[in-house]
């Protein structure tokens, strides 16, 4: 959550930084500010709203001859969205600039001291503590101050610091918090994630935790934040900045939803072994006799990454035959979880930036499991802190829902299934059928994305109702429950997931005209029970919408709507099934005026607890 930009070289800063909050906007829209740094004191424009908000009100500055700047995009934690709460914030003689993301947790504690030393505060957040504590320590040396100023903090921060009297420093300083340094030609950048500066530079330094940097006119220093040596590595982005524009759709939500031919095939690409009826994933760094020593697996995430990791224990359970756990990040980092041997750790995470997913990874590492990751964000810090693990390959997210980063979980999940079971209950025939499937289903994701207007004429029948059931069975009782968090986050309409079963359970009685249900009825050995579910919807006055294979005539008797969708083996059915419900979600948010994109309350990386 919040976005961090900060540039120092020779260009002028100022179209850098707010095209870099652009980018940066999913992580939070709360307000956004600027600073930039003239040498004689800084020019400082914030105010609550987006990006676009402070590009109006600065459009009228001069921005000649200031290259060093910072610059932020926030999602509120401490404090009410406002001008006074936006960053940058400065120390009370202004002599420092800070932009904070994370959060500082005794900051109450040092702000009533400082208070009480005289210090005036002038807004409610944490993030201010900072830079009045840097102003404090600051004698001219803006690496020293920093320094010591983050010796008095508890907490998580990255954080973009300068000096109103030296613009030929910018310094960069994280804890739990991502930063990335990008490397150009005589100039320098630090952002919150690649997608801010990609277009200026493809060489970049993901800074470590507890890592520092000193940026100068053309060179750095990276240290310790208690002052030891550092030799980053320079890496290099293997995408580009084509990939972050909405390419012609209305939304990069519907632009990734349409992506998913070609995200699930990336996931897929040198991994499946469709002759051996196999996969191969090599990052998990496990020798055969390791992989075949595993008695137990836990699977830790949140959100639409925690459904992603239910469906997989369905998959390992039914053709691996290795019991899964599957663990809220948030409960597993806290309560004490036991972890026997032979138990393998896996954490699951779009960003790799969760921060309950993180300290949930860290809890199991010092347990001394073994802990493994699935992640779309090459270099982000659960991809640095895992033992090892798979990348989604799926390019950057921006829509806050996820959509791709979900399929393409579920596929890796798929391979993985693949690897564990074939040692164990796969035999090479059914290997094969399984890799069969798996490679033809996006073809099948394609197919389904033909009947987009169809599923946007089922949304506009019911785009102004305001409560949803999602109802599955067995591998599509994870996806009723992404299908109704994909519309509540966009829609902000009220939608509950089910077990189709349990719905007799207490739910059933919220079931009239008024309150239509999305039911998976998918051709597997329950089909016949999820049609006594759709029969009891009926009976009390209930709409039902389904999502059926094709050749399904006979569903037409008992639903009001149907998505069809290609065959394919149960285990795989998810990958196709939640398909039509991100359109549906999609859809209905579209036509009630919502902003897709950037829900109210909502950032796409959720670096606090
Ligand atoms: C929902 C959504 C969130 C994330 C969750 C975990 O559309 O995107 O529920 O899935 O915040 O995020 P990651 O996967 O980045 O750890």
């Amino acid at each position: 959550m919040c976005g961090i930009v900060g540039y120092i070289g020779k260009r002028d800063a100022y179209p850098i930084l707010i095209e870099g909050l652009s980018a940066l906007e999913y992580r939070g829209y709360d307000s956004a500010g600027i600073a930039l740094v003239h040498g004689k004191g800084f020019s400082i424009f914030k105010d609550k709203g987006k990006v676009d908000h402070l590009k109006e009100i600065t459009k009228k500055i001069s921005a000649g001859g200031c290259g060093t700047g910072i610059a932020h995009t926030r999602w509120a934690t401490h404090g009410a969205p406002s001008q006074m709460n936006a960053h940058p914030h400065l120390d009370q003689s202004s002599k420092i600039a800070v932009v904070h993301n994370g959060i500082i947790e005794n900051f109450s504690l040092l702000k009533q001291k400082m208070i009480k030393d005289g210090v005036k505060f002038c807004s409610e957040t944490d993030s201010e503590v900072l830079a009045q504590l840097i102003g404090k320590y600051y004698n001219g040396d803006l690496a020293s101050a920093v320094r010591r100023a983050l010796q008095d903090i508890e907490g998580t921060f990255g954080i973009a610091v300068v000096a109103a009297d030296n613009p030929g420093v910018l310094i960069g300083a994280r804890r739990g918090s991502p930063l990335v340094v990008g490397v150009g030609e005589d100039e320098l950048f630090l952002a919150s994630d690649a997608s801010a500066i990609v277009r200026h530079t493809k060489k970049v330094i993901y800074l470590k935790d507890n890592n520092m940097i000193e940026l100068m006119q053309g060179t750095f220093n990276t240290t310790t934040i208690d002052n030891k040596k550092v030799n980053p590595e320079i890496q290099n982005i293997d995408w580009d900045a084509d990939s972050l524009a909405k390419g012609g759709f209305n939304h990069f939500m519907l632009k990734e939803i349409f992506e998913q031919p070609e995200t699930i095939q990336n996931a897929i690409r040198g991994r499946l072994l469709v002759d051996e009826g196999a996969a191969r994933l090599d990052g998990l760094n496990l020798v055969l006799q390791e992989l075949r020593s595993i008695q137990r697996l836990i699977f830790v995430a949140c959100g639409t990454s925690w459904h992603a990791a239910l469906v997989g224990k369905y998959m390992i359970e039914d053709m691996a035959g290795i019991p899964v756990e599957v663990e809220y990040a948030s409960e597993f980092r806290y309560r004490n979880p036991i972890i026997g041997p032979n138990t393998l750790v896996f954490v699951i995470s779009q960003s790799g930036e969760t921060a309950d997913t993180l300290a949930a990874l860290r809890e199991a590492a010092h347990k001394g499991a073994t802990v493994l990751g699935i992640c779309n964000v090459v270099g982000s810090s659960i991809a640095r802190e895992t033992h090892g693990g798979v990348y989604l390959h799926a390019g950057p997210e921006i829509g806050v829902a996820s959509t791709k980063a979900f399929t393409s979980q579920l596929t890796v999940l798929s391979l993985l299934t693949l690897l564990l079971g074939r040692m164990r209950r796969i035999s090479h025939s059914d290997g094969v059928t399984v890799a069969r499937a798996l490679e033809a289903i996006p073809k099948q994701v394609q197919k389904i994305l033909k009947q987009n207007n169809h599923i946007e004429e089922i949304a506009k029948t019911y785009a102004k109702h305001n409560n949803f059931l999602y109802l599955g069975r067995s591998y599509n009782f994870p996806v009723a429950l992404e299908g109704a968090l994909k519309l509540k986050e966009i829609s902000y309409v009220h939608a509950e997931g089910y077990p189709a079963a349990e719905m007799k359970h207490g739910p059933i009685a919220l079931i009239d005209k008024d309150m239509p249900s999305v039911v998976l009825a998918i051709k597997d050995s329950i089909y016949d029970k999820v049609i006594s579910n759709i029969q009891e919807v009926n009976a009390r006055g209930g709409s039902v919408i389904a999502i059926a294979n094709e050749g399904d005539k006979e569903i037409e008797k008992y639903v009001k709507h149907v998505v069809y969708i290609p065959k394919t083996i149960p285990m795989l059915s998810p990958l196709l099934s939640v398909i039509p419900l991100q359109l549906l979600a999609y859809h209905i948010a579209a036509i009630r005026g919502c902003e897709i994109d950037q829900p109210r309350n909502l950032a796409k990386s959720v670096t606090v607890e």
